[in-house]
This record gives C-alpha cells, sequence and structure tokens, in this order.
C-alpha cells in the first residue's frame, strides 16, 4: 500500500486570475492505493458526505482512468470541498503521485500536471491547473498555455474559510467578459510586483501585488462579510487579502509574527456578521 499527501492549494492570488497559484502547508489530503483489478473509492473526512465515492463521477477516478492504474484508493479529506482551497486538485495531485509509483509509470511531477487537471475537468467542466500544479510542484506556480514555472517561494498566510458556500460555477459566472484597458495595465503591473515577491519571499511586495479589479469586486459580492473580514485582516498586519481560487475562502499574506492575530481578526469578522469560520495560520510552501 503507498500512502501519499497532497496540500491545499490557493489560484488566482488576485491578479493572476487563471494563471498564479501557491501551495499551502495545511490543510492536506491524504490518500492510500493499493493495486485491485478495478478502482473503487472511499471517503472519509472534511466534507466526504458531498463527494461521490462512484470512480466515473470522482476526480480521483479519472486520474485512475488516465493512467491505466485501478486501484482501490482511500481518501482521508482534509481539504474541504466547496472552499477555494483546491480540495478536488489536492485529491486529484495525491492519486495521481500515487498511482503513477504503484503502477511505476515513471511520468514526473511536470508530466502529472495534465494527469491531474483531467480529473478537476470531471468535477469543473474545465481542465484548469491553477490548482494541481501546486499541489505537484509546491511553492508558486504560473500557469500558460505553454506550460507550468515554479518558483519555491515560503511567505505566511492565513487562509480563512467560512461556513457557506459558493459554487466554482456561480464563481466564474461573474467574471466579466472583457476589462478596461487601464485596469489591464494595473493589474499586469501588480502581478509583476506579486512575482517578484514570490522570488524574494518578501510578504510586502506579495501582498501588494494581489491587487485585481477586474475579476475579484465581482466575486467578493459572493462573500457574506468579504469586505469586513478584509479590513480587519489588514488592520491586524496583512500585507494582502484576496478571495481564494473561486471562493470562499479568503487569503490574506503576512510576516509570521503578525499570523496569530489575523487569524484571530478575521474569525472575529465574520462572526460579527453571523458566519463561522477556520482560519488556517500557514505559508506558501
Ligand atoms: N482559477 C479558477 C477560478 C480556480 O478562479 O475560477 C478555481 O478552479
Amino acid at each position: 500500500m503507498l500512502t501519499v499527501r497532497a496540500p491545499a492549494t490557493s489560484a488566482n492570488l488576485g491578479s493572476g486570475f487563471d494563471v498564479f497559484g501557491v501551495a499551502l502547508g495545511t490543510p492536506a489530503d491524504v490518500i492510500r492505493v493499493e493495486r485491485a483489478p478495478e478502482t473503487t473509492i472511499s471517503i472519509t473526512g472534511a466534507g466526504s458526505e458531498y463527494i461521490p465515492e462512484d470512480p466515473a463521477k470522482n476526480t480521483v477516478g479519472a486520474v485512475a482512468d488516465a493512467l491505466d492504474a485501478p486501484a482501490r484508493i482511500r481518501i482521508d479529506k482534509g481539504v474541504r470541498p466547496s472552499s477555494g482551497l483546491g480540495s478536488s486538485a489536492a485529491s486529484a495531485a495525491a492519486a495521481a503521485v500515487a498511482l503513477n509509483a504503484l503502477y511505476d509509470r515513471g511520468r514526473s511531477r511536470e508530466e502529472l500536471v495534465p494527469v491531474a487537471a483531467e480529473g478537476e475537468a470531471l468535477v469543473s467542466g474545465e481542465a484548469h491547473a491553477d490548482n494541481v500544479a501546486p499541489a505537484l510542484l509546491g511553492g508558486f506556480t504560473v500557469v500558460t498555455e505553454d506550460g507550468v514555472t515554479q518558483v519555491d517561494a515560503s511567505v505566511p498566510v492565513v487562509a480563512c474559510l467560512p461556513d457557506i458556500s459558493v459554487s466554482t460555477r456561480d464563481a466564474r459566472g461573474v467574471v466579466p467578459d472583457s476589462a478596461l484597458m487601464d485596469d489591464v495595465v494595473t493589474t499586469v503591473g501588480n502581478a509583476a510586483t506579486l512575482t517578484v515577491g514570490m522570488t524574494r519571499d518578501d510578504p510586502d511586495l506579495v501582498g501588494s501585488g494581489m491587487n485585481d479589479d477586474i475579476v475579484t469586486p465581482e466575486r467578493t459580492k459572493l462573500i457574506t462579510g468579504y469586505d469586513q473580514v478584509r479590513e480587519a485582516a489588514l488592520e491586524a498586519g496583512a500585507t494582502g487579502v484576496t478571495v481564494s481560487g473561486a471562493g470562499p475562502g479568503i487569503l490574506a499574506v503576512c510576516r509570521r509574527r503578525d499570523r496569530r492575530a489575523i487569524a484571530s481578526a478575521m474569525v472575529d469578522a465574520f462572526d460579527a456578521v453571523g458566519v463561522e469560520s477556520r482560519a488556517y495560520q500557514t505559508a506558501i510552501g
């Protein structure tokens, strides 16, 4: 039997919509696999009751198919579905690594990115790699049509997860069809600043480069209390705050010494608008 852990991830980081992604230290999914004549899946842990165990409907089943690697697969979910923290990507990435090793398929981590993205396509309808790439490669990733670029970044963050649900379909439905050139220029500048910040492990540059006036303002309308939580995190020392992936999770970048205060400020701010939440004090890495 083989056991593989794959981390939560956060896509977009504001200015890098559908391009940027980061791996987070916690939470994580753990997958155990053993060879079997046909694939079966059992799931425990966070939100497991919402995930189909039928291999034809499960992201991990799609990965097993793509690698021609039937197995008895047990998934322990640490990353709650519909959180904005790459729940299906964590399972897909862990399954890709585990089944690749179990059947000696010899694929590199980079070669497993499109395999795991196929699993993502099953649940989201589109083969986004902006969560599976960091789940497989770690650090900060830039996904384009030409491939993936990875940087080993290490920046403290708080990922705050409210107990509300935002479907990826709804979150994609509010993405504007076009953007003003002024907003595009600002966003490109921010994305470049953020990228430099990642290469320097600099929370100030990363935080200031997360602002985005194109997609994020539309998505924040779907998250009860977003403005209050963002303000509270900034007051407690966050260098930047944005929606994690398609939401409803909210990501705050910070210095290590401010992490605890930011986590508590974000949870309190959600609480004040009647929303329960949980904050992970973690880091990109
Ligand atoms: N980039 C994707 C989005 C991530 O924001 O919709 C979620 O799949």
